[in-house]
């Protein structure tokens, strides 16, 4: 179980931190026939990497497509992922504080202080020394990216019953299914490339 889930956890952070999509879904027009919800997070085509960067976001061994930056951009602002939903990893790494904040230390759920602040991740594919947390001691995304959903003091809940929630979430499988080919991810799933670079779900 916790396999399958850091896959598309990395996928979130890497695909859309790594691209600069981080906007929150905002308030737009609705077209005809897409429901509310999806008009505010729509596909959109995938960016040029950012100025500095050599590297192509399509050669990056876990490679964002347009669906799973959108996936992505629905769980990081999904405050259902902790155990009480009242917070999101955006509750901490705030997109308009270049995702970290502006306090001394984080505060989780029911308001309990953890020791640390929450770390920006601004283009975190092309880190230059890939070592993760202050003290360096997660070697990779993988490594770090299930812990703050089951951290008691950060989103307090268990993998096994995040999973169960977001299952119960209407409009997820689809959304899993656009991104990794299945209404639910599993190990060793990837992303699916996408037919076209632009057209909206
Ligand atoms: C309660 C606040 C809080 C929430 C919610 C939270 N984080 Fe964090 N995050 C932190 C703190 C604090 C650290 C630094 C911990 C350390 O260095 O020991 C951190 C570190 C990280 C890092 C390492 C960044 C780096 O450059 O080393 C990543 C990646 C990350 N979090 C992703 C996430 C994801 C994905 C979520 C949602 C599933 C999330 N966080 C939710 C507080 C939070």
């Amino acid at each position: 179980m916790r396999i399958r889930v850091s896959s598309w956890l990395v996928t979130m952070l890497v695909a859309a931190s790594a691209i600069g999509l981080w906007t929150a879904p905002a308030a737009r027009a609705e077209a005809p026939g897409v429901a509310p919800w999806e008009a505010q997070n729509p596909v959109k085509p995938l960016p040029a990497e950012p100025l500095g960067v050599t590297g192509k976001l399509l050669a990056l061994p876990n490679p964002p497509t347009p669906e799973t930056v959108r996936l992505g951009r629905w769980l990081y602002f999904d405050k259902r992922l902790s155990a009480d939903g009242t917070l999101s990893c955006a509750s901490c790494h705030k997109p308009e504080n270049a995702f970290s904040e502006t306090t001394p230390v984080s505060t989780g759920i029911r308001g309990q202080k953890g020791g640390r602040k929450a770390p920006s991740f601004v283009n975190q594919a092309w880190t230059l020394a890939p070592v993760f947390f202050w003290d360096g001691r997660a070697a990779s995304l993988e490594d770090q990216a299930l812990g703050p959903v089951a951290n008691p003091i950060e989103m307090g809940n268990t993998h096994e019953a995040m999973l169960a929630t977001l299952k119960g979430v209407k409009g997820y499988p689809g959304y899993f299914q656009e991104a990794f080919g299945r209404p639910e991810h599993h190990q060793g799933g990837s992303p699916r490339r996408s037919p076209t670079t632009s057209a909206p779900g």
